[in-house]
Protein backbone atom coordinates (compact mmCIF):
# COMPACT_ATOMS: atom_id res chain seq x y z
CA UNK A 1 0.00 0.00 0.00
CA UNK A 2 0.94 3.93 -1.08
CA UNK A 3 2.22 6.16 1.96
CA UNK A 4 -1.46 7.87 1.87
CA UNK A 5 -4.43 6.10 0.53
CA UNK A 6 -7.58 7.59 -0.01
CA UNK A 7 -10.11 4.56 -1.07
CA UNK A 8 -14.09 5.46 -2.23
CA UNK A 9 -13.47 8.71 -0.05
CA UNK A 10 -16.78 11.31 -0.99
CA UNK A 11 -18.38 13.94 1.13
CA UNK A 12 -22.04 15.43 0.77
CA UNK A 13 -23.85 18.01 2.25
CA UNK A 14 -27.26 17.30 1.91
CA UNK A 15 -27.96 17.25 -1.94
CA UNK A 16 -24.35 18.41 -2.76
CA UNK A 17 -21.61 16.45 -3.56
CA UNK A 18 -18.63 18.00 -2.80
CA UNK A 19 -16.56 14.91 -3.64
CA UNK A 20 -17.50 12.02 -5.27
CA UNK A 21 -15.66 8.74 -4.66
CA UNK A 22 -12.01 9.67 -4.57
CA UNK A 23 -9.40 6.91 -5.20
CA UNK A 24 -6.15 8.49 -4.91
CA UNK A 25 -2.49 6.43 -3.55
CA UNK A 26 0.44 9.17 -2.70
CA UNK A 27 3.82 7.64 -2.49
CA UNK A 28 6.46 8.66 0.46
CA UNK A 29 8.06 11.69 -0.78
CA UNK A 30 6.06 12.95 -3.14
CA UNK A 31 4.40 15.85 -4.18
CA UNK A 32 0.73 16.31 -5.55
CA UNK A 33 -1.56 19.01 -6.47
CA UNK A 34 -5.13 19.23 -6.99
CA UNK A 35 -5.67 21.15 -9.27
CA UNK A 36 -9.08 22.29 -10.77
CA UNK A 37 -12.04 25.06 -11.09
CA UNK A 38 -13.56 26.79 -8.32
CA UNK A 39 -16.13 24.53 -6.43
CA UNK A 40 -14.89 21.46 -7.36
CA UNK A 41 -14.13 19.81 -4.08
CA UNK A 42 -9.97 20.57 -3.69
CA UNK A 43 -10.32 22.05 0.18
CA UNK A 44 -13.33 19.28 0.75
CA UNK A 45 -10.25 16.27 0.19
CA UNK A 46 -7.17 18.48 2.01
CA UNK A 47 -9.61 18.66 4.76
CA UNK A 48 -10.89 14.90 4.98
CA UNK A 49 -7.14 13.95 5.04
CA UNK A 50 -6.43 16.74 7.83
CA UNK A 51 -9.43 15.33 9.39
CA UNK A 52 -11.52 18.70 9.73
CA UNK A 53 -14.35 17.00 7.95
CA UNK A 54 -15.60 13.72 8.29
CA UNK A 55 -15.80 11.99 4.63
CA UNK A 56 -19.56 10.41 3.99
CA UNK A 57 -18.17 7.15 2.82
CA UNK A 58 -14.40 6.03 2.02
CA UNK A 59 -11.53 5.46 4.07
CA UNK A 60 -8.09 7.22 4.52
CA UNK A 61 -4.91 4.89 5.14
CA UNK A 62 -1.45 6.83 6.35
CA UNK A 63 1.79 4.43 6.65
CA UNK A 64 -0.76 1.29 6.45
CA UNK A 65 -2.89 2.92 9.44
CA UNK A 66 -6.48 3.59 9.12
CA UNK A 67 -7.09 7.31 10.09
CA UNK A 68 -9.97 8.24 9.17
CA UNK A 69 -11.64 7.97 12.61
CA UNK A 70 -8.49 9.74 14.13
CA UNK A 71 -8.91 12.86 15.80
CA UNK A 72 -7.08 15.72 13.71
CA UNK A 73 -4.59 16.81 16.35
CA UNK A 74 -3.55 13.42 16.79
CA UNK A 75 -2.54 12.64 13.07
CA UNK A 76 -0.51 15.52 13.49
CA UNK A 77 -0.26 16.43 10.22
CA UNK A 78 1.20 20.21 8.68
CA UNK A 79 -1.18 22.33 7.40
CA UNK A 80 -0.74 25.82 5.58
CA UNK A 81 -4.17 27.54 4.51
CA UNK A 82 -4.49 29.57 1.89
CA UNK A 83 -4.52 32.60 5.34
CA UNK A 84 -1.79 31.14 7.18
CA UNK A 85 -3.44 32.81 9.73
CA UNK A 86 -0.38 33.82 11.86
CA UNK A 87 -1.03 34.77 15.82
CA UNK A 88 -0.28 38.16 15.67
CA UNK A 89 0.60 38.95 19.27
CA UNK A 90 3.06 36.21 19.48
CA UNK A 91 6.90 36.41 17.88
CA UNK A 92 7.64 34.56 14.81
CA UNK A 93 9.81 32.24 17.32
CA UNK A 94 6.83 31.50 19.15
CA UNK A 95 4.78 30.91 16.21
CA UNK A 96 6.60 28.38 15.11
CA UNK A 97 6.99 27.03 18.59
CA UNK A 98 3.36 26.51 19.33
CA UNK A 99 2.78 23.67 17.65
CA UNK A 100 5.41 21.59 19.04
CA UNK A 101 4.32 22.98 22.52
CA UNK A 102 1.22 21.21 21.68
CA UNK A 103 2.55 18.15 20.92
CA UNK A 104 4.79 18.42 24.32
CA UNK A 105 7.71 18.79 22.50
CA UNK A 106 10.54 19.63 25.31
CA UNK A 107 11.62 23.29 25.12
CA UNK A 108 15.29 22.41 24.58
CA UNK A 109 14.18 20.32 20.96
CA UNK A 110 11.77 23.01 20.52
CA UNK A 111 14.52 26.15 20.43
CA UNK A 112 16.53 24.15 18.36
CA UNK A 113 14.09 22.72 15.80
CA UNK A 114 12.51 26.71 15.47
CA UNK A 115 16.07 28.19 14.47
CA UNK A 116 16.56 25.16 12.33
CA UNK A 117 13.32 25.69 10.53
CA UNK A 118 13.26 29.12 10.54
CA UNK A 119 17.17 28.62 8.48
CA UNK A 120 15.42 26.49 6.13
CA UNK A 121 12.93 29.50 4.82
CA UNK A 122 15.50 32.15 5.11
CA UNK A 123 14.03 33.79 8.09
CA UNK A 124 16.59 33.24 10.86
CA UNK A 125 17.44 37.04 11.09
CA UNK A 126 13.83 37.07 12.38
CA UNK A 127 12.73 35.18 14.53
CA UNK A 128 11.94 37.51 17.28
CA UNK A 129 9.52 39.96 14.81
CA UNK A 130 6.29 39.85 15.11
CA UNK A 131 3.78 38.68 11.77
CA UNK A 132 2.77 42.62 11.27
CA UNK A 133 6.56 43.65 11.01
CA UNK A 134 7.07 40.93 8.00
CA UNK A 135 6.07 41.41 4.15
CA UNK A 136 3.43 38.84 2.45
CA UNK A 137 5.95 36.12 1.38
CA UNK A 138 7.82 36.54 4.72
CA UNK A 139 4.57 35.61 6.67
CA UNK A 140 3.62 32.89 4.28
CA UNK A 141 6.89 31.08 4.88
CA UNK A 142 6.69 31.57 8.75
CA UNK A 143 3.53 29.83 8.07
CA UNK A 144 5.22 27.16 6.36
CA UNK A 145 7.90 27.04 9.01
CA UNK A 146 5.40 26.67 12.05
CA UNK A 147 4.37 23.47 9.99
CA UNK A 148 7.66 22.24 9.25
CA UNK A 149 8.61 22.19 12.99
CA UNK A 150 6.03 19.35 14.04
CA UNK A 151 7.95 17.04 11.28
CA UNK A 152 5.09 15.99 9.90
CA UNK A 153 4.08 12.40 7.86
CA UNK A 154 2.23 14.60 5.66
CA UNK A 155 2.32 18.54 4.51
CA UNK A 156 -1.21 20.03 2.97
CA UNK A 157 -1.34 22.95 1.97
CA UNK A 158 -4.62 24.53 0.71
CA UNK A 159 -3.62 27.76 -1.83
CA UNK A 160 -0.84 28.68 0.02
CA UNK A 161 0.45 31.34 -2.29
CA UNK A 162 -3.08 32.41 -2.93
CA UNK A 163 -2.51 36.02 -1.36
CA UNK A 164 0.51 36.76 -2.81
CA UNK A 165 1.43 38.90 -5.79
CA UNK A 166 2.11 37.02 -9.04
CA UNK A 167 5.80 37.80 -9.09
CA UNK A 168 6.88 36.77 -5.21
CA UNK A 169 4.14 33.57 -5.86
CA UNK A 170 6.22 32.61 -8.68
CA UNK A 171 9.64 33.03 -6.64
CA UNK A 172 8.15 31.30 -3.52
CA UNK A 173 7.04 28.34 -5.84
CA UNK A 174 11.07 27.75 -6.59
CA UNK A 175 11.44 27.99 -3.13
CA UNK A 176 9.12 25.58 -1.82
CA UNK A 177 9.92 22.87 -4.32
CA UNK A 178 13.41 23.34 -3.49
CA UNK A 179 12.56 23.16 0.16
CA UNK A 180 10.39 20.23 -0.35
CA UNK A 181 13.45 18.19 -2.40
CA UNK A 182 15.16 19.21 0.79
CA UNK A 183 13.16 18.30 3.64
CA UNK A 184 11.45 15.32 1.30
CA UNK A 185 7.90 15.64 2.86
CA UNK A 186 5.30 14.22 1.48
CA UNK A 187 3.32 17.09 0.18
CA UNK A 188 -0.39 17.35 -1.08
CA UNK A 189 -0.94 21.05 -2.23
CA UNK A 190 -3.97 22.69 -3.71
CA UNK A 191 -4.67 25.60 -6.44
CA UNK A 192 -6.09 26.42 -8.83
CA UNK A 193 -3.77 27.50 -10.37
CA UNK A 194 -2.44 25.58 -13.41
CA UNK A 195 1.24 26.76 -13.83
CA UNK A 196 1.44 26.22 -10.01
CA UNK A 197 0.66 22.67 -10.27
CA UNK A 198 2.82 21.82 -12.77
CA UNK A 199 5.85 23.81 -11.51
CA UNK A 200 5.58 21.99 -8.03
CA UNK A 201 4.48 18.69 -8.37
CA UNK A 202 5.86 15.53 -9.23
CA UNK A 203 2.14 14.28 -10.21
CA UNK A 204 -1.21 16.54 -10.68
CA UNK A 205 -4.79 15.22 -9.73
CA UNK A 206 -6.99 17.22 -11.74
CA UNK A 207 -10.31 17.16 -10.38
CA UNK A 208 -13.26 18.31 -12.23
CA UNK A 209 -17.38 18.49 -10.70
CA UNK A 210 -16.65 16.53 -7.72
CA UNK A 211 -14.53 14.00 -9.03
CA UNK A 212 -10.75 12.80 -10.28
CA UNK A 213 -10.51 13.86 -13.83
CA UNK A 214 -7.18 12.59 -14.81
CA UNK A 215 -3.64 11.71 -13.09
CA UNK A 216 -0.47 12.00 -14.07
CA UNK A 217 3.05 13.70 -14.10
CA UNK A 218 2.96 17.16 -15.14
CA UNK A 219 4.45 17.00 -18.99
CA UNK A 220 2.57 13.52 -19.33
CA UNK A 221 -0.92 15.18 -18.73
CA UNK A 222 0.03 18.48 -20.87
CA UNK A 223 1.17 15.55 -23.97
CA UNK A 224 -1.51 13.51 -23.53
CA UNK A 225 -4.97 15.14 -22.12
CA UNK A 226 -7.78 12.05 -21.85
CA UNK A 227 -10.37 14.91 -22.88
CA UNK A 228 -11.28 18.31 -23.30
CA UNK A 229 -11.46 19.49 -20.08
CA UNK A 230 -8.01 18.15 -19.20
CA UNK A 231 -6.31 19.59 -22.18
CA UNK A 232 -7.89 23.12 -21.54
CA UNK A 233 -7.33 23.42 -17.82
CA UNK A 234 -3.78 22.49 -17.92
CA UNK A 235 -2.46 24.82 -21.04
CA UNK A 236 -4.82 25.77 -23.62
CA UNK A 237 -5.80 23.06 -26.44
CA UNK A 238 -7.61 23.14 -29.86
CA UNK A 239 -10.75 20.34 -29.75
CA UNK A 240 -12.19 19.58 -32.88
CA UNK A 241 -14.67 16.54 -32.82
CA UNK A 242 -14.96 14.08 -35.08
CA UNK A 243 -16.34 10.48 -35.54
CA UNK A 244 -15.01 7.30 -37.27
CA UNK A 245 -17.51 4.98 -38.39
CA UNK A 246 -16.53 0.66 -37.58
CA UNK A 247 -14.78 -0.02 -41.34
CA UNK A 248 -13.44 3.06 -42.19
CA UNK A 249 -9.49 3.27 -41.52
CA UNK A 250 -9.79 7.21 -41.50
CA UNK A 251 -11.53 9.42 -38.64
CA UNK A 252 -13.11 12.45 -39.98
CA UNK A 253 -12.64 15.84 -38.44
CA UNK A 254 -14.90 18.14 -39.79
CA UNK A 255 -12.92 18.66 -43.43
CA UNK A 256 -10.29 16.50 -42.05
CA UNK A 257 -9.56 12.80 -42.70
CA UNK A 258 -7.20 11.79 -41.25
CA UNK A 259 -5.95 7.70 -41.13
CA UNK A 260 -5.66 5.90 -38.55
CA UNK A 261 -5.16 2.31 -37.31
CA UNK A 262 -6.32 1.91 -33.81
CA UNK A 263 -9.17 0.27 -32.89
CA UNK A 264 -10.61 1.66 -30.09
CA UNK A 265 -11.14 5.39 -32.02
CA UNK A 266 -15.19 4.49 -33.08
CA UNK A 267 -18.00 6.74 -32.40
CA UNK A 268 -17.47 10.25 -31.19
CA UNK A 269 -14.25 11.24 -30.66
CA UNK A 270 -11.86 14.47 -30.22
CA UNK A 271 -8.96 15.51 -31.31
CA UNK A 272 -6.67 17.70 -29.68
CA UNK A 273 -3.99 19.98 -30.77
CA UNK A 274 -1.79 22.04 -28.72
CA UNK A 275 -1.63 25.70 -30.21
CA UNK A 276 2.22 25.52 -30.12
CA UNK A 277 2.43 22.44 -32.45
CA UNK A 278 0.99 24.23 -35.31
CA UNK A 279 2.53 25.69 -38.06
CA UNK A 280 1.79 28.09 -41.04
CA UNK A 281 2.88 26.16 -44.19
CA UNK A 282 3.10 27.06 -47.61
CA UNK A 283 3.32 23.32 -49.17
CA UNK A 284 0.78 20.73 -50.04
CA UNK A 285 1.21 19.50 -46.71
CA UNK A 286 -1.35 21.88 -44.94
CA UNK A 287 -4.14 20.10 -43.17
CA UNK A 288 -6.01 23.22 -42.82
CA UNK A 289 -6.75 26.65 -44.79
CA UNK A 290 -7.83 30.03 -43.18
CA UNK A 291 -7.50 33.53 -42.39
CA UNK A 292 -5.73 34.81 -39.64
CA UNK A 293 -8.71 36.89 -37.85
CA UNK A 294 -6.08 38.28 -34.83
CA UNK A 295 -2.72 38.54 -33.90
CA UNK A 296 -1.46 39.73 -30.34
CA UNK A 297 1.63 39.94 -29.25
CA UNK A 298 2.63 38.60 -25.94
CA UNK A 299 6.23 39.22 -25.60
CA UNK A 300 7.87 35.64 -25.43
CA UNK A 301 5.74 34.95 -28.24
CA UNK A 302 3.32 35.36 -31.15
CA UNK A 303 -1.01 34.43 -30.67
CA UNK A 304 -2.72 34.04 -34.00
CA UNK A 305 -6.25 33.24 -33.96
CA UNK A 306 -7.18 31.64 -37.40
CA UNK A 307 -10.70 31.45 -38.92
CA UNK A 308 -10.63 28.01 -40.59
CA UNK A 309 -13.68 25.82 -41.79
CA UNK A 310 -13.14 23.53 -38.53
CA UNK A 311 -13.95 27.14 -36.54
CA UNK A 312 -11.29 28.99 -34.54
CA UNK A 313 -7.93 27.48 -34.81
CA UNK A 314 -5.36 29.62 -32.33
CA UNK A 315 -1.60 28.81 -32.55
CA UNK A 316 1.53 30.63 -30.72
CA UNK A 317 4.70 31.27 -31.91
CA UNK A 318 7.82 31.36 -30.09
CA UNK A 319 9.01 35.27 -30.57
CA UNK A 320 11.75 35.11 -32.72
CA UNK A 321 11.32 38.52 -34.38
CA UNK A 322 9.25 39.43 -36.98
CA UNK A 323 5.93 37.48 -37.19
CA UNK A 324 5.07 35.75 -40.04
CA UNK A 325 1.47 36.26 -40.62
CA UNK A 326 -0.78 39.38 -40.53
CA UNK A 327 -4.16 39.61 -39.55
CA UNK A 328 -5.92 39.31 -43.18
CA UNK A 329 -3.87 36.86 -44.58
CA UNK A 330 -4.69 33.65 -46.11
CA UNK A 331 -2.79 30.84 -44.51
CA UNK A 332 -1.86 26.94 -44.68
CA UNK A 333 -1.70 25.24 -40.61
CA UNK A 334 0.20 22.55 -40.43
CA UNK A 335 1.05 20.28 -37.32
CA UNK A 336 3.28 16.75 -37.07
CA UNK A 337 0.14 14.23 -36.57
CA UNK A 338 2.29 12.58 -33.90
CA UNK A 339 1.55 15.69 -31.83
CA UNK A 340 -2.10 15.44 -32.24
CA UNK A 341 -4.07 13.89 -29.55
CA UNK A 342 -7.36 11.27 -30.32
CA UNK A 343 -9.65 10.51 -27.93
CA UNK A 344 -12.49 8.48 -27.71
CA UNK A 345 -15.49 10.19 -26.05
CA UNK A 346 -17.37 9.57 -23.05
CA UNK A 347 -15.42 8.03 -20.72
CA UNK A 348 -14.36 4.91 -22.68
CA UNK A 349 -11.00 3.96 -22.51
CA UNK A 350 -8.31 6.90 -24.44
CA UNK A 351 -7.37 5.67 -27.79
CA UNK A 352 -4.51 7.79 -28.61
CA UNK A 353 -3.10 8.88 -32.35
CA UNK A 354 0.79 8.04 -31.82
N1 LIG B 1 -19.71 23.02 4.77
C1 LIG B 1 -20.30 22.93 3.57
N2 LIG B 1 -21.64 22.87 3.45
C2 LIG B 1 -22.25 22.74 2.27
N3 LIG B 1 -21.60 22.70 1.08
C3 LIG B 1 -20.26 22.77 1.12
C4 LIG B 1 -19.54 22.90 2.36
N4 LIG B 1 -18.21 22.94 2.08
C5 LIG B 1 -18.12 22.86 0.74
N5 LIG B 1 -19.33 22.76 0.15
C6 LIG B 1 -19.60 22.63 -1.29
O1 LIG B 1 -18.83 21.57 -1.80
C7 LIG B 1 -18.30 21.88 -3.07
C8 LIG B 1 -16.78 21.74 -3.04
O2 LIG B 1 -16.22 22.75 -2.20
P1 LIG B 1 -14.67 22.94 -1.98
O3 LIG B 1 -14.48 23.99 -0.97
O4 LIG B 1 -14.07 21.61 -1.70
O5 LIG B 1 -14.20 23.44 -3.42
P2 LIG B 1 -12.76 23.92 -3.93
O6 LIG B 1 -12.41 23.04 -5.08
O7 LIG B 1 -11.81 23.98 -2.80
O8 LIG B 1 -13.08 25.38 -4.52
P3 LIG B 1 -12.22 26.77 -4.43
O9 LIG B 1 -11.19 26.68 -5.52
O10 LIG B 1 -13.27 27.80 -4.74
O11 LIG B 1 -11.65 26.89 -3.06
C9 LIG B 1 -18.80 23.26 -3.41
O12 LIG B 1 -19.93 23.15 -4.21
C10 LIG B 1 -19.15 23.86 -2.06
O13 LIG B 1 -20.17 24.80 -2.17
MG1 LIG C 1 -10.79 25.59 -1.83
Amino acid sequence: MSFLTLKGLSKRYGDVTAVAACDLSVEKGEFISLLGPSGCGKTTTLQMVAGFVQPTTGRIYLDGRDITDVKPSRRGLGIVFQNYALFPHMTVADNVSFGMEMQGVPSGERRKRVTSTLELVHLGAMANRYPRELSGGQRQRVALARALAIQPPVLLLDEPMGALDAKLREEMQIELRALQHRVGVTTIMVTHDQAEAMTLSDRVVLMNKACIEQVGRPFDMYEHPNGRFSSTFLGKANVFEGRRSQTSARVEVGELFLPTSDTECVGSLEYIVRPEKIQFSTRTDALLQGVVSARVFLGNHWLFQVETPLGSVQLTHVNAGAPQAAEGDQVGLHWPPEHARLVVRQGTAAGVQS
